[in-house]
């Protein structure tokens, strides 16, 4: 969060998570202990870059100018009728810089300061071109040693610059802005007792994280495109972008032909190899084994997928329901429960700003 002076939280959040493959909105609200769904509407990619940016998902670019995102975010409110202005965008993996250090104990006037130097040795940037945000992590019962582990995001000024003219032509206040990591890890393991790894599969990129009793400790980002399931069932049997969308959302690995299938898990390899290695490699530096493996972002909802997780792994493999929790209409328990993986940056970073 980069409003550290913001004390008291307003009754109403909007959560924007302009993604690749669609911009995502909720509005969530508090009341006493609870909160409550107010409103949700999204906007698929496949609509708005079709004809100007065609197939190609560049990384490190936005797709879209700040003008046209804008005016998308706009039209999602207006047809949703949601009036609420305050509003926390999540910013992409790509464009924000995670990681954690150690600092020797201090005094609490004394860490912005500390961080602010320690920042220039890990980032490529210079700290002057950057905005940064961190977390003091809390220690492990029984660490005798005195440091401070802190997470630190950095994100490069013209980011937060165009983020702030998006929220202002779409008529918005601009409450927060927050890296889509500790929005997922809000949403889906806050109050996790385990030790977690989410693993957030997107179009653009994928991000592995590791959730230690509700603190995102470490964050990694891979050129994981999940597009490729689309794209491979449709080479592979020669059949349209649409009808192999449709053929991955409703068999995907279950699919009877297991050429198709030995096909896409090897799309779907690299991603577990890297998880066994950041899990093994958290073990060696902290002595913590993953308990359960999250899976989050609209892949997590091929069939078959999460039991191809859990076979590999040899681990209990969950996609959370981020709307879990939240006050709605119980008719739309069905539709919520599918659209929680792909919404669950949204609900996160909205919830940060209810102070939930
Ligand atoms: N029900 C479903 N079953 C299988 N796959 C799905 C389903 N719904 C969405 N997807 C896939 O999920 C992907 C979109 O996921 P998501 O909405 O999480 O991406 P994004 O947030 O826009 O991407 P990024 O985070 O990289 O910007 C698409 O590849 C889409 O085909
Ligand atoms: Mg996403």
């Amino acid at each position: 969060m980069f409003n550290p002076l913001k004390i008291f939280f307003p009754k109403k959040m909007l959560g924007i998570d302009i993604g690749a493959s669609a911009i995502k909105i909720v509005e969530v609200s508090r009341w006493g202990g609870g909160k409550t769904l107010e409103n949700y509407g999204q906007i698929k990619s496949n609509l708005l870059y079709r004809d100007s940016y065609g197939s190609s998902q560049e990384k490190s670019s936005y797709l879209l100018s700040n003008d046209f995102t804008a005016k998308v975010i706009r039209g999602i409110l207006d047809e949703a009728k949601i009036k609420t202005k305050e509003a926390i965008f999540s910013l992409p993996d790509f464009s924000t810089f995670c990681t954690s250090f150690d600092l020797p104990a201090m005094t609490e006037k004394e860490i912005p300061g500390a961080i602010r130097y320690n920042a220039s040795q890990y980032i490529t940037l210079p700290v002057s071109e950057v905005t940064l945000d961190w977390q003091i992590l809390p220690k492990t019962p029984g660490d005798k040693n005195s440091s401070l582990r802190v997470l630190l995001v950095a994100v490069p000024n013209q980011v937060v610059q165009d983020y702030q003219s998006i929220a202002r032509m779409a008529g918005l206040n601009l409450y927060a802005l927050e890296s889509e990591a500790m929005g997922i890890a809000r949403a889906l393991a806050k109050n996790n007792k385990k030790v977690v790894c989410l693993v957030d599969m997107g179009v653009r990129s994928s991000t592995i994280n590791i959730v230690d009793k509700g603190f995102l400790k470490k964050s990694y980002s891979f050129n994981f495109n999940s597009n490729q399931f689309t794209q491979t069932i449709s080479s592979v049997l020669g059949i349209g972008p649409e009808q192999a969308e449709d053929l991955k959302n409703k068999e995907g690995l279950m699919y009877t032909r297991q050429d198709v299938v030995k096909t896409l898990y090897l799309l779907i390899d690299p991603l577990l190899i890297e998880v066994k290695n950041i899990s093994a490699d958290f073990f060696q530096k902290e002595k913590k084994q993953i308990e359960e493996i999250y899976l989050t972002g609209g892949p997590s909802n091929i069939p078959g997928l999460k039991e191809y997780f859990a076979e590999t792994l040899k681990k209990n493999v969950l996609v959370p329901n981020c709307f879990s929790g939240f006050l709605y209409p119980p008719i739309l328990e069905q539709t919520l429960r599918q659209m929680s993986p792909s919404f669950s940056t949204a609900v996160g970073v909205a919830l940060g700003g209810l102070g939930i």
